[in-house]
């Protein structure tokens, strides 16, 4: 994600240094091709100009008349081309520009070379007589039988001048344009890459529930008003959750005041009717009544035990640890599994446990034996099952503990329900068991308080799976 974004960020620079290196390329490409068909252009000029010249030259050399040579050439000395005439031995004979005695001989210049090798050729090179670079075109001819080279050269310096400058120019733009994406990577390094990191960094830490951490807020900048904003989001989230809290923590502690002072009444009419069942009434009012309140009281009694448990578990949630101690699952299983055994067996049901792990764990031993207390009794009232197994094992790094029944099973809509407080399936009966529909819930918070979690896998007809896991750290 991140480095897509980071992508995304410097996707402009890159861009905009690919279009600079396209237009620098394009453009030199352009200077060279102008550059080019400007020498041709010269070139073909020349030849022109060459062909009249040699007209007018032609005869002079067939007459060895020189000095006219030299008058001839002369016509041409303010104009910007340079006539020069050449004997075999690379002797100049006459020069537009030049007085012939302050030349020396021209033998090794490569146009005369080639022609006096009886080619015409064009040469660009830099003239030492004329201290500038020279388009050179020469030509041989033969007269009498002597091989003379009329050569016709031009400056090309002002051109290839004007080319260098615009060569330059292209460069210089280039480094400038180039210089400019570098300025623009920084600022948006340092203006908004490295803001951006730090306020992702808090926006992440405020969402995993840190919401103490200091935002970081840049002075300035695109990212100055999402900070702010993000800001007063995590203030404001603050102080719901802080009134949040405050309710849930009233609401707990009501239902617990409530449940304590229904108690106290509740225990002195469950000892009177103790008292009364030990006097053996005989009229069969009186004994009625007494079986009812007996038993009401009792159910009574059970749904505020359990309301008492799920108040005290919230209360751990917070101080989580809180009597924790090293204990073997192993022995917490079998400890569970004895303290039940007897119901299960006077209810005709067989209880195996079918593997042991010895693996030890920080936990609260008593509410583990509750809680698999709890799943045992379940799969005996609801299950009409003859069998329950039970298991604890370790996978996927956790401990997992399980009370297996092969009775009726759940249905997949009430799997995900049974675990909400006052959810019974089949409510008629489950109360006629004496069942509140909290000992689900009561599991649920007992593997939440260890950091783990429940889970059931039932199948119509063949039985249910309750697995607490807990993670092992
Ligand atoms: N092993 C099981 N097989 C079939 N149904 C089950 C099984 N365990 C639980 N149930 C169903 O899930 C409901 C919720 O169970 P839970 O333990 O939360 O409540 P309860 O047993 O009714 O009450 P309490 O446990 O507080 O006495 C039960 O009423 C029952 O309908
Ligand atoms: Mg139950």
């Amino acid at each position: 994600m991140i480095k897509n974004r980071d992508n995304f960020l410097f996707f402009i620079p890159i861009l905009i240094t690919l279009i600079l290196i396209i237009l620098t390329s394009l453009l030199m490409y352009q200077l060279k091709q102008f550059g080019q068909t400007y020498n041709q252009e010269t070139e073909k000029e020349l030849q022109t100009d060459i062909k009249q010249v040699l007209h007018i030259v032609e005869p002079l050399l067939k007459y060895n008349k020189y000095i006219e040579l030299q008058n001839y050439c002369n016509e041409f000395n303010n104009e910007k081309i340079r006539i020069t005439i050449i004997d075999n031995k690379g002797k100049v004979l006459a020069d537009s520009n030049t007085p012939t005695n302050k030349l020396d001989n021209h033998s090794n210049r490569p146009e005369i070379i080639s022609a006096l090798d009886g080619k015409s050729n064009t040469i660009i090179r830099y003239s030492s007589t004329m201290q500038s670079e020279m388009i050179y075109k020469s030509t041989p001819i033969i007269i009498n039988g002597n091989k003379y080279v009329i050569r016709i050269s031009i400056s090309s310096h002002n051109i290839s001048k004007t080319l260098d400058k615009a060569e330059k120019n292209i460069y210089l733009t280039f480094f400038i344009g180039f210089g400019g994406v570098l300025l623009l990577t920084l600022y948006i390094l340092i203006r908004v890459r490295l803001p951006f990191n730090k306020l992702q960094q808090s926006a992440i830490k405020i969402a995993s529930g840190n919401l103490d951490t200091e935002i970081f807020v840049p002075k300035n900048g695109v990212l100055w008003e999402l900070s702010r904003a993000i800001n007063v989001m995590s203030k404001q989230l603050k102080r719901q959750i802080k009134s949040m809290k405050k309710l849930e923590n009233f609401r707990s502690e009501f239902i617990a005041n409530v449940s304590h002072e229904i108690k106290t009444p509740l225990t002195s009419i469950l000892s009177a009717v103790e008292m009364l069942e030990s006097l053996e009434p005989t009229n069969k009012t009186e004994v009625k009544c007494l079986k009812i309140i007996s038993e009401q009281s009792n159910r009574l009694n059970t749904l505020i035990q359990d309301i008492l448990s799920l108040a005290d578990l919230e209360k751990r949630q917070i101080f989580k640890n809180r009597d924790f101690a090293e204990l073997t699952i192993s022995s917490t299983v079998e400890n569970a599994i004895s303290l039940c055994r007897g119901i299960v067996e006077s209810s005709n049901i067989k209880i195996e446990i079918l593997e042991k792990s010895d693996i030890q764990i920080f936990g609260n031993s008593y509410l583990l034996e509750q809680a698999i207390n709890n799943l045992v009794i379940n799969a005996v009232k609801y299950s009409q099952t003859d069998k329950i197994t039970a298991k604890s094992y370790v996978e996927n790094n956790e401990i997992k503990i399980s009370v297996k029944d092969y009775g009726i099973g759940i249905e997949k809509e009430e799997c995900s329900r049974i675990f909400e407080r006052f959810y019974r399936i089949d409510k008629a009966r489950s109360r006629e068991l004496g069942g509140t529909g909290l000992g689900l819930a009561i599991v649920k918070n007992i593997a939440k308080l260890h950091n783990g979690r429940i889970d059931v896998i039932s199948s119509i007809g063949k039985g249910s799976e309750f697995i607490i896991c807990i993670p092992i750290i």
